[in-house]
């Protein structure tokens, strides 16, 4: 089975794809390295093709169909919620263009199975925390409508020509295999704290006065090794699928973290004094989002292994490597 992974070059993509790789069969990257770096998946096939990029559609299915590519997990998009508000034309480009240039292939090339990479972001602002894929969809920012009409399409496309797909809807995303793997931007809470407790400067805390145990912020953070092991289970069961099935799934732990309870770990993790600062509200920021995670741990067995202090330690560890 020949499995291509777009995006297979990004923090997260590498990791999927370093999960395919220890399981053993062929895999292959499609990435334009605008985000992903080719010495991440060093020892497998690379594309380097812009899924967004004129064209795309037609090198895709060329190369589907030369390859013999039975499976495609899409992950090749941009995802900084702030950079879509400011550039929300670009966002559509990218993400939703992106993805139909890629369902294109998949259907021209006779590709079976397509896992896309969605978000918790497709939900907004949520009324309750522990949120069911039954949960009305709001988003809140360009990127989550992104991810939204992504996942339509891909619901769509596998309606109209049999394919099998799934949405998987990531939440909090944190934590690395090894240093080489590691998420080398800084727009997420975890990694902002770990170069902040590392320059000595205060961490901003947007908002103390949620209606949450401690006032801050609540987010269910789950470990990159198990978004990665999620892909896994759910390709192999989407192939046991009916032609033509489209599914939802929630990947998170079901359990969440305050802010300041993400501080704690990383004092405790590093050992070093994090300075605070308690800033402004962040506009569009939920109370509260955390997974509810009963399909993927019932329907596919799928539950995660790590916890918050293995992903923020194997975060600490990849930037003192690297730094
Ligand atoms: N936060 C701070 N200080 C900072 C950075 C973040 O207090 O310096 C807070 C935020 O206000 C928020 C929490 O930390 O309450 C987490 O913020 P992130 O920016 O790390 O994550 P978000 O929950 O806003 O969004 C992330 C991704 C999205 C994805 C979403 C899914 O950025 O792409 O998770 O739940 F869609």
């Amino acid at each position: 089975m020949t499995i291509a992974v777009t995006g297979g070059a990004g923090y997260i993509g590498a990791h999927v794809v370093d999960a395919l790789v220890e399981r053993g069969g062929s895999v292959l990257v499609v990435d334009d390295l605008s985000a992903g770096e080719r010495a991440r998946v060093d020892g497998v096939p690379q594309h380097r093709i812009d899924v967004a990029g004129p064209g795309a559609a037609a090198r895709l299915t060329a190369l589907f169909r030369i390859e013999g590519v039975d499976a495609v997990i899409h992950l090749a998009a941009r995802k900084a919620v702030g950079e879509s508000v400011q550039r929300p034309l670009w966002y559509t480009r990218q993400n939703v263009t992106g993805t139909e240039q890629l369902l294109r292939a998949a259907v021209d090339a006779g590709v079976a199975d397509v896992l896309f990479s969605s978000s918790a972001a497709v939900y907004g602002s949520p009324s309750e925390p522990g949120v069911t894929e039954e949960t009305p969809t709001r988003p809140i920012n360009p990127y989550g409508w992104t991810k939204l009409a992504g996942e339509w399409l891909a619901a769509d496309v596998a309606r109209a020509h049999g394919v099998r797909t799934t949405a998987l809807r990531y939440f909090n995303v944190a934590g690395t295999r090894n240093a080489a793997l590691a998420d080398r931007g800084a727009f997420n809470l975890i990694p902002i704290v770990l170069r902040h407790v590392l320059a000595g400067t205060p961490v901003p805390i947007f908002g103390d006065d949620y209606d949450t145990t401690d006032g801050t912020c609540v987010r269910d953070y789950v470990h990159v090794i198990d978004i990665a092991e999620a892909h896994l289970v759910a390709l192999d069961h989407l192939r046991r699928r009916e032609p033509g099935t489209f599914d939802v799934l929630n990947v998170g732990t079901g359990s969440g973290a305050s802010v300041r309870e993400v501080l704690d770990v990383v004092a405790r993790a590093t050992g070093r004094r994090v300075r605070t600062v308690v800033s402004p509200r962040r506009p569009g920021d939920a109370a509260a989002v955390t997974a509810n995670i009963d399909r993927i741990a019932t329907e596919l067995g799928w539950r995660s292994r790590f916890g918050l202090e293995e992903i923020v330690a194997s975060a600490w560890e990849a930037l003192l490597a690297t730094r």
